[in-house]
């Protein structure tokens, strides 16, 4: 397995490559590799020859007042679990790579990027779409691999992708799940034992919120105040956002009828935001 920390390098090796008629599959994360992070390596590896995994935190998704600092960052570990996993190439460089000084050029995918955490994280998504675009332009992947844990970023790239034309196709994976139900965060790791144990109320409210479409409700608020309900009787935890969306446009739906929707929620517990979402086809 490759190391590359220098833009030059990665985009050389990935020109090379291509030339040998090798088809190469694209895993962006921050690190802090966890069972989710693996699904989409295995993935990759299946529908291609060559596994390139980056491993940046990115410094222009984080708020001034966000974990940025203290993310969780474990190199020998994740390049252990990529070697692993038979990654080809692990590309982790620095922001001062990423970002010269005269960095002036970002991308907004308008609309996608307002409601949901673009509301309560203005920037973010700004600093996702920037970032993704430089890595897909340097790693040059045929198929890259986002999950649907992060559902809202996985719509803002593949409309960034549709709309700049980039040759790149965009895959979305399942959640990966632990399995009391908690949906693998690489910030899990700040819980402390109380709080691993409220944060389950997360999928508890969206398993009731999708336990009650099934069964035939469709009025929207009373849903999402059982949902409200469920999430308040954690004392920790504090409601973001539980929407009813959209899953192509996020934004928040009228009524429920025929099709897709999507039930995303945010919740703090304690300090520690998580986010989680379940996607639900309506007959
Ligand atoms: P990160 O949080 O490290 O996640 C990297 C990828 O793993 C994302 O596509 C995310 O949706 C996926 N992922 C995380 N937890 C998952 C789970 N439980 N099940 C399935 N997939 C999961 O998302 C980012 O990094 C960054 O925003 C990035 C796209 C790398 C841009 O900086």
């Amino acid at each position: 397995m490759k190391m590359i920390r220098s833009i030059k390098e990665m985009s050389g090796f990935s020109a090379e490559a291509r030339a040998r008629g090798k088809k190469i599959g694209f895993v962006p994360t921050m690190g802090a590799l966890h069972a989710g992070h693996l699904s989409l390596i295995r993935k990759a590896r299946r529908d291609n020859d060559l596994v390139v995994v980056s491993i940046f935190v990115n410094p222009l998704q984080f708020g001034p007042a966000e974990d940025f600092r203290k993310y969780p960052r474990n190199s020998a570990v994740d390049a252990w679990l990529c070697r692993r996993e038979g990654v080809g190439v692990v590309f982790s460089p620095g922001a001062k790579e990423m970002y010269g000084a005269g960095h002036r050029t970002f991308v907004e995918v308008a609309g996608l990027s307002d409601g949901l955490c673009g509301s309560f994280r203005p920037g973010h998504f700004r600093g996702v779409a920037t970032v993704v675009l430089k890595l897909f332009n340097i790693v040059s992947p045929d198929n890259a691999y986002f999950g649907a844990k992060d559902a809202q970023q996985a719509a803002i790239i593949k409309k960034m992708t549709a709309d700049l034309n980039l040759p790149v196709r965009i895959k979305v994976l399942p959640i990966v799940r632990d399995a009391d139900g908690l949906a693998l965060s690489s910030r899990n790791r700040y819980l402390d034992r109380l709080q691993r144990e409220q944060a389950l109320c997360l999928f508890r409210c969206l398993r009731e919120a999708s336990r009650m479409v099934r069964a035939g409700e469709r009025d929207l608020s009373r849903i999402k105040e059982v949902a409200r309900r469920l999430i308040s009787v954690c004392p920790q935890a504090e409601i973001d956002y539980i929407e009813i969306v959209d899953p192509l446009t996020m934004l928040p739906l009228k009524s429920i009828s025929k099709g897709k929707c999507l039930i995303a929620l945010a919740v703090r517990i304690g300090k520690t935001r998580l986010i989680d979402n379940i996607t639900l086809d309506v007959k």
